[in-house]
């Protein structure tokens, strides 16, 4: 089985090869690719990455390379985790949109459409050349905005599905307070990418939401850094990225005095690349787990297993089309749900009846995800400030049409059409 990552000299890597070496057995690959534009990265993940399976005993081989269609030629599955433009564009997309008093986030609000204008292309043409070379391969996107990307790659007919660590990070987080195995847990998760609510928790046939909420809901609350009376009263558990909708001007206020989380990821990033290069490493170091993306690996091994080989867990949360699986979201709509997950692919599990209160900012979000692909797939000032104003954070023209010079002006090199 063979395997490519596509931005592969990212400093998340070394994750993804401890997970790939601990789960050998759920997915046994004998060849991994790394492949991205920075040479430089990769001459220090590489021989890292070489070092973890060979410290934990894996007899899978890791090349690298900057050649993309040697990278994907034969791969069962691509898998995409690239950021164009590196942290200095995010470190924009998490700024300007503050000044007019909205949230800077990498994903959410203004700086999410940025970053989805910024990538959309980039990720259609690597998709259009795995496509010619390996018409077969799975392509597994991590790449964010991870719901607008994976519409844009179902939109034009590829073999794809979208992945995020939320979903599993909150079940090893409910396993641990439970006292439960992991394996036990299982999520009624429903919404869009970095949108999305826990139902029910289910355990043994059982929804231990309720007990959750009434046992640890302080605990829980605090974590998310919202007041508990927020979850008992929708009596759901909304995912972190919430919070930048229920507690917007609370947050604006906080990160317009502290540095922003792109400035804390690139200082990271230099003393991750600088343990990277010390050629006696050989695990991955304790300080990759201050980076957000905890059990990413587990989550790719688990569907990467579902998708070669029918292993792996049997319903898995993955993002994927609706058709129809949320009556009140457009067919071509991509949700972040479980789903039954088999070579054929991912066929969402029904999801009971929702709350209005879920529904409605859903179906607002979705709309500016429509938006915001156009954009992404056509340009121009209209498209942007159309997407912007669709936005339920923003919403205002004058805040729209600010955003979309704004944006624009910081992300010139980056836009053909601009
Ligand atoms: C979580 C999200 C990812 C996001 C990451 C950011 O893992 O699910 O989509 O990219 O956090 O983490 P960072 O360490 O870069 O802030
Ligand atoms: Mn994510």
């Amino acid at each position: 089985m063979k395997l490519t990552v596509v931005g592969g000299g990212s400093t998340y890597t070394p994750e993804l090869i401890d997970g790939f070496a601990r789960l050998r057995d759920v997915l046994p690959i004998t060849e991994l690719v790394l492949t991205d534009p920075a040479t430089d990265r990769l001459d220090l993940i590489g021989p890292l990455s070489r070092r973890i399976f060979a410290r934990l005993g894996h007899p899978g081989r890791i090349t690298t390379t900057t050649d993309l269609d040697a990278a994907v030629e034969g791969a069962d599955a691509v898998l995409l985790q690239l950021r164009v433009g590196g942290q200095a564009a995010r470190l924009q997309d998490e700024t300007w949109p503050l000044e007019c008093g909205c949230v800077g986030q990498e994903t959410t609000g203004a700086g999410g459409l940025a970053k989805a204008l910024r990538t959309v292309p980039v990720v259609l043409d690597i998709a259009d050349r795995v496509r010619r070379t390996n018409p077969d391969a799975w392509i597994i996107d991590f790449t964010n905005p991870v719901g607008i990307v994976t519409r844009a790659l179902l939109k034009e007919g590829h073999k794809a599905l979208g992945l995020c660590n939320v979903a599993i990070g909150l079940q090893r987080k409910f396993a641990a307070l439970l006292n439960v195995d992991p394996a036990e847990v299982h999520l009624d998760h429903v919404g869009l990418n970095h949108l999305t609510w826990e139902t029910a928790v289910h355990v043994n046939n059982e929804n231990v939401l309720p007990r959750l909420l009434s046992d640890h809901g302080e605990k829980i609350a605090a974590d998310l850094r919202l007041p508990l009376p927020v979850l008992t009263t929708l009596g759901v558990i909304p995912s972190y990225y919430l919070r930048y909708f229920y507690a917007h001007d609370e947050v604006v206020r906080e990160m317009r005095t502290k540095p922003s989380r792109a400035a804390e990821v690139a200082r990271m990033e230099k003393e991750l690349l600088t343990l990277y290069a010390d050629p006696t490493l050989d695990e991955k170091p304790a300080l990759l787990a201050e980076r957000g993306g905890a059990y990413y690996s587990e989550a790719a091994v688990d569907l990467a297993a579902a998708l070669l080989r029918n292993a792996g867990s049997q319903h898995q949360v993955v993002n994927t089309l609706n058709n129809g699986t949320l009556p009140f979201l457009p067919d071509d709509a991509v949700i972040e749900v479980p789903a039954a997950v088999t070579a054929k692919g991912a066929t969402p599990l029904p999801v009971n009846d929702l709350d209005p209160l879920l529904t409605g900012l859903m179906a607002n979000v979705t709309a500016y995800e429509d938006l915001a692909l156009e954009a992404a797939l056509h340009g121009g000032r209209d498209r942007v400030f159309r997407a912007l104003l669709a936005h339920p954070l923003i919403g205002q023209y004058a805040y729209a049409d600010r955003l979309t010079d704004d944006l624009i002006a910081h992300n010139r090199e980056h836009l053909t059409w601009a």
